[in-house]
């Protein structure tokens, strides 16, 4: 396992399925794990807003006997001064002994994790990645229906900007018979990257409809998704795309009986509350998940680096260029001006260059 968790593919299925475990025996244990992380200090570092991902981190650091420092709101710190992440990371690096980051800039996770020498998680960078929201996720389709093998999932709503749907889309294109059924209006549609290198490339069975009427009596998970206000670039073009699906009691007639409701949440209307008391909505149930998950993840993550874990690097210097510029909105490239541009030559692209930070196409 590497000292970080930036992408989600930073981890085998093997080392996913011991996180799964290691949660499960927690929830079923919590006094045998209360005092594994006693004297040690998460840092969490929230650019951008957040609720269940900060609220869930520094309790799992709790429950394992430790402490949290961090902030919750970047203009509290030098970063209002123009501090860069690569200065904040070194130096939270000699306070911490783990930290968790969330930013707004798709890539500041990675460019920390290559500044200091304690373990960094990706907390959820811009539309880019989330890889803690995914195994919380994974947690719960194990949880509710026993197994990923053979699961046709549905993911419905914003999955261009929605980065709990780009995670979680490679994780579960890992195990065999997995389909998905991606559910959003045109301009919503999953990025071009996600679809090349996570779904054509692995031969996943996938299909792209417009209907969640239509879609509904095929799916074992509905994955539901917010549209994302704070990605778009128009407040127009958000307001035209809002209400685009919007989940209520008589749209789950033609549901499975053992279909289970996922969400990351915060939701915003795409589910009615009418939903809720259904026993098919697992979306409360997935944020207390959360917590165990990010428990395991802390413990495996310290464990590891106390063992000497292999440190985030760049890719080879053979297959990179650095005459490139990023132009992603989003990347992080877009905020910092000392950070050089780099990209990298894909696996499995024939001569496609990507930015290192957002993996945007050059
Ligand atoms: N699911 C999720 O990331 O929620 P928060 O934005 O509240 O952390």
């Amino acid at each position: 396992m590497k000292k970080d968790l930036i992408d989600i593919l930073d981890l085998s299925t093997g080392e996913i399925d011991e996180l799964i475990a290691t949660a499960e025996d927690i929830i079923a244990n919590p006094d045998a794990y209360a005092e594994k992380c006693a004297r040690k200090k998460l840092a969490t570092l929230f650019y951008e807003p957040s609720t269940r991902t900060r609220l869930s981190f520094e309790s799992a650091m709790y429950e394992l006997g430790g402490h949290v420092i961090g902030f919750s709101d970047a203009t509290n710190s030098s970063v209002s001064k123009g501090e860069s992440v690569a200065d904040t990371a070194k130096t939270v690096n000699c306070f911490a002994d783990i930290i968790a980051m969330r930013h707004p800039k798709e890539g500041a996770p990675y460019v920390a994790s290559l500044n200091c020498s304690i373990p960094v998680i990706n907390a959820g960078d811009g539309g880019h990645n989330h890889p803690t929201q995914t195994l919380t996720d994974l947690l719960t389709i194990h949880r509710e229906m026993g197994r990923f093998e053979g699961l046709t999932v549905g993911c419905c709503g914003d999955l261009k900007f929605g980065r709990t749907v780009h995670s979680l889309l490679a994780a579960m294109s890992r195990y065999a018979g997995v389909r998905f059924v991606l559910i959003s209006p045109e301009e919503l549609r999953i990025p071009e990257h996600v679809r090349t290198e996570i779904l054509d490339k692995q031969g996943i069975e996938y299909s792209e409809v417009r209907s969640l009427e239509e879609a509904m009596p095929q799916l074992d998970i509905l994955y539901m998704t917010r549209v994302q206000r704070e990605r778009f670039a128009s407040e127009e073009e958000y307001l035209r795309l809002k209400d685009s699906y919007i989940l209520t009691p008589e749209k789950l007639l033609t549901a499975k009986a053992d279909m289970r409701i996922l969400h990351p949440l915060p939701r915003v209307n795409e589910i009615s509350v009418g939903v809720d008391a259904d026993e098919r909505a697992a979306y409360f149930r997935q944020v207390h998940n959360g917590k165990y998950i990010r428990m395991a993840l802390i413990l495996k993550l310290l464990e590891n680096n106390a063992k000497g874990a292999k440190k985030s690097t760049l890719p080879p210097e053979e297959t990179l260029r650095r005459d490139l510029k990023c132009s992603h909105g989003r990347c992080i490239t877009g905020i910092e001006q000392e950070l050089p541009h780099i990209f990298r030559l894909t696996d499995g692209e024939d001569g496609v260059y990507r930015c290192i930070y957002c993996d945007t196409k050059a």
